[in-house]
Parts: C-alpha cells; sequence; structure tokens
C-alpha cells in the first residue's frame, strides 16, 4: 500500500481540494502519511496567489528530491493546484525528480495518474487541461479527520474559478471560468455530511457570491446563491451554515435580508475591500468604492448586530501614493474589523497590474504592511476585549492544539473559544461566559454561563 503525503499551500478552498484528493486515494488503496520521512509518494497542492507561496512550495520540493537523492529512496513526487495549472511542464522541465503536474480542472484524476506512475518505469504526466462538469468533481470527503476525529465542521466546494479578473490576481487563468454545481448536488453532499454528525458547513468557492449567475435564475428577487443558502439551511441537523469567498459586490438585499432571517446563516462575514481608495480600487477592477463597502457593512450590522467581520487588504498596490494607503487605513478604522489579512502587492505573470506603472520597493510595502499590521490588531484587540463578560455559543470542534487538556471551539461570529471540558461535547453547541480575551483567541467557561 503506497504511502502518501501531501502537503497544501495557501486558501481553505486548496484544503478542500487536497481533502477530497486524499479520499480518492484512499479510496484506491493508498494510505496517507503525515510525515515525508515514510512517504512512498509526496504530493503538493500549491497556491500561485502570491509569489512568496510559489517560492516555498518549489524550494521545499528541491530540498526533499535533494534529500531523498541522498538517502537513496525512491520517491514519486507531484505538484497539483494552481501553481500546477500556472507552470505546466516548465515545472517537469525545472525538476527531473518530478513525475506528476496536475491541473485544476483534474484533481478526480490523482489516483489513475499516480497508478501509471508508479506501475510505469520513468512515465511523467503533465494534465493542466479544461475539463468540463470538474466543479462537481470535488465532492468526497474524509469520514475522520487525518487524527482519527469524527468531524463537526465541513467545506463543501460549491463552484470553480471566477470572472471578475481583478487586475492584481491570478486566480482566472489558474482556476479558470466560473463554473457551478447545482443546488440538488450541493444539498446532497452536505445532508450526507450532517448524517455522518457534521454541524457546521462552509459553502466553498472563489466568488461564491456569483453562484450560480448563470445557471440559475432569481426566484422573488433571490439570486441562486441565497436560493442555495436556503436549500442547505432546510437540512435538518445542520447547526451553522457559513460561506467563503464572498465579494463585496454581492451583498445586495437579498443576502443582507438572510442574515436577518435564516437563523442558521451565522453573523459573520468575510468582505474583502483589498483598499480604500476609490482610485486605486477602480485600478483594481474591483466594482464598488469605499463608501459603497461602509454601506454593506452598516446594512449587515442592523440585521446582525453581534456580526463578526474580516477583511483581506492588499498594501502597495501599483501607483498607491501615500494618500491612498491613508485612505485604507481610514476606511479599516470605520469599518472596525475583527480581523485582516494583510497582504504586499506581488506582481503576478499575465496579470494586468504586473505590467502596471509605479511599482513599489520591497521596503515601501513592508513599512506600509507594518503601519497597518499595528491598526489591525489595535482595533481586533479592542473588539475581542468587548466580548469579555458576554455569552456566546462556542460549537464544540475538540481539544486545543496548544493545551490537549482543553476544548476549542467556534462562536456564531466565528471567533476561536478555548474552554475547560471533556472530549464527550465535541460536536455539540454550548453557551460560554467569556473571562478573558488574548491575542485573536477568546476563553470562556461553561460553568459561569448563568452566573449573571
Ligand atoms: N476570492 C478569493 C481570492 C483569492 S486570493 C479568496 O478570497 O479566497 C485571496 C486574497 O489574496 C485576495 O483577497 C487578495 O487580498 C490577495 N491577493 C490576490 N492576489 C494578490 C497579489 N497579486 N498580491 C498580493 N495579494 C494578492
Ligand atoms: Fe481573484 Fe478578484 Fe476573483 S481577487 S478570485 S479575480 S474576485
Amino acid at each position: 500500500m503506497p504511502k502518501v503525503f501531501l502537503k497544501t499551500y495557501g486558501c481553505q478552498m486548496n484544503e478542500r481540494d487536497s481533502e477530497a484528493v486524499a479520499a480518492q486515494l484512499l479510496s484506491r488503496g493508498y494510505a496517507l502519511t503525515e510525515s515525508e520521512s515514510d512517504a512512498d509518494v509526496v504530493l503538493f497542492n500549491t497556491c500561485s496567489v502570491r509569489d512568496a507561496a510559489e517560492l516555498k512550495a518549489v524550494g521545499k520540493m528541491k530540498f526533499m528530491a535533494a534529500d531523498f537523492r541522498k538517502q537513496k529512496r525512491k520517491v514519486v513526487l507531484g505538484f497539483m493546484g494552481c501553481m500546477a495549472q500556472a507552470r505546466g511542464r516548465g515545472l517537469l522541465e525545472e525538476m527531473p525528480q518530478v513525475s506528476l503536474v496536475v491541473g485544476t480542472q483534474k484533481f478526480h484524476k490523482m489516483a489513475d495518474y499516480l497508478d501509471a506512475v508508479l506501475a510505469g518505469h520513468g512515465t511523467r504526466v503533465c494534465d493542466i487541461a479544461e475539463e468540463p462538469g470538474s466543479q462537481s468533481m470535488v465532492r468526497e470527503h474524509l469520514s475522520v479527520l487525518p487524527g482519527g476525529e469524527a468531524r463537526v465542521s465541513a467545506f463543501v466546494s460549491i463552484m470553480q474559478g471566477c470572472n471578475q479578473r481583478c487586475t492584481f490576481c491570478i486566480v482566472p487563468q489558474t482556476r479558470g471560468m466560473e463554473r457551478s454545481r447545482t443546488i440538488e448536488e450541493i444539498v446532497m453532499e452536505t445532508r450526507a455530511l450532517v448524517a455522518q454528525g457534521v454541524k457546521e458547513i462552509t459553502l466553498l468557492g472563489q466568488i461564491v457570491t456569483s453562484f450560480g449567475r448563470r445557471e440559475i435564475p432569481e426566484k422573488d428577487g433571490k439570486s441562486a446563491f441565497v436560493r442555495l443558502i436556503e436549500a442547505v439551511h432546510g437540512i435538518e441537523g445542520l447547526e451553522r451554515v457559513r460561506f467563503t469567498a464572498p465579494h463585496p459586490k454581492g451583498f445586495g438585499e437579498d443576502l443582507i435580508e438572510a442574515y436577518g432571517r435564516l437563523p442558521k446563516l451565522c453573523p459573520s462575514a468575510h468582505i474583502p475591500i483589498q483598499s480604500g481608495s476609490d482610485r486605486i480600487l477602480k485600478l483594481m477592477h474591483r466594482g464598488y468604492t469605499a463608501e459603497h463597502c461602509l454601506e454593506i457593512i452598516g446594512n449587515l450590522r442592523r440585521v446582525q448586530p453581534a456580526l463578526g467581520l474580516t477583511t483581506d487588504i492588499i498594501v502597495g498596490f501599483p501607483g498607491e501614493t501615500e494618500e491612498d494607503f491613508e485612505r485604507t487605513l481610514a476606511l479599516v478604522k470605520a469599518a472596525e474589523f475583527d480581523n485582516a489579512y494583510l497582504f504586499k502587492y506581488s506582481p503576478r505573470q499575465g496579470t494586468p497590474a504586473a505590467d502596471m506603472p509605479g511599482q513599489l520597493s520591497q521596503e515601501e510595502k513592508e513599512s506600509r504592511h507594518t503601519r497597518m499590521l499595528d491598526l489591525v490588531n489595535e482595533i481586533a484587540a479592542r473588539r475581542y476585549e468587548k466580548l469579555v463578560g458576554t455569552k456566546v455559543q462556542a460549537l464544540v470542534e475538540g481539544p486545543s492544539k496548544r493545551n490537549s487538556a482543553r476544548l476549542t471551539g467556534r462562536t456564531r461570529c466565528n471567533k476561536i473559544v478555548v474552554f475547560e471540558g471533556s472530549d464527550r461535547l465535541r460536536g455539540q453547541l454550548l453557551d460560554l461566559r467569556i473571562d478573558r480575551a488574548g491575542a485573536f483567541t477568546l476563553y470562556g467557561d461553561p460553568a459561569r454561563v448563568n452566573l449573571e
């Protein structure tokens, strides 16, 4: 039974794709291993969004290849996902030890290709072609987590690709055009997960608010995406529904209204603003203004005052002046995010922004990154602190990674909370009183919940 070490770089979409590949490999007689030291196969599911992610994966693969050669071990090496898609055969040329390059629409072929490479003498495979219907192929789940525990929360891939063509982003190239699954397929997959004990699902895609835009008509003023949320919301036994990643433009009235109406739709939203300068937003081809973002956030908070809110921000986009940057600082202050994922602009080959004038130096990007990080942390600390003394509901996920004597879970507004309790509570919805706030973590006490 060949053992596969599968490592994932990048986003939640990649994590989900890797899980589906892992499930496929297990069903085809492969075993999974947590370490490369006893692996027969090493697969990297890669990310292309920033240069650093690519460098890391290539560097690590070269290091491993050299190490295996020194140890005289024959290990099959392969790349899949976004970087495989973007670089294709070039990866085979650059690394003679690599024998598999599998693109983002071919995950379902992984076991076939691996069989071929392991059986053949010197067989090398590169498949980065398009595959109609590939959006419906990411559907297998592992029935237990790699550690052997039953799963409480699961991701469900609802679509592939993105048509938005933000000028900085390589995703439309690596993931292709938007293709959505049907609502029926997604409901069926979610039902099966709930039957296995899953309580919370996150609907997943590069631009989920565009789900089914072409294929599924609006009904009663509700977009296909809101219709999908309603459909999974109706599944008995499912307690919580989340989604990521949306586009700010997708927070129309129907979605905002859904936050107020559907109790399982958790009061948390990721609204990737990218910048607070309308001039830069235009250059990015984002299709909204800073004011529009604040309006959406205001509307969401009106229907869900306890809303948890996160964002993505790019600092140092080409041509970004000090004034543009200060507008982003101002938007971050006004929006009061609970957390923000900050990225230094990284030019990606073939994207319009890579050729725009006014590219910033690394030092300028670093300095703006630090200034933004300080602000984000300051606001987050304040917002976490505000929750001390309040009552929250946690979905118990299992022992905390840092201290296995404690449990960890997530609040409805998507914050990590750590507390004392027995592992038997896993999968339960537990009321807690927040005693203390740390860096992006809350500490709660189930015993004191009804004291005040
Ligand atoms: N819709 C997807 C977008 C994928 S990229 C999602 O949210 O998962 C994720 C984030 O990476 C983007 O929101 C953006 O903030 C950042 N990003 C994308 N391309 C980038 C680039 N060229 N340089 C720096 N950051 C980038
Ligand atoms: Fe990328 Fe913009 Fe789509 S960030 S994934 S092109 S919405």
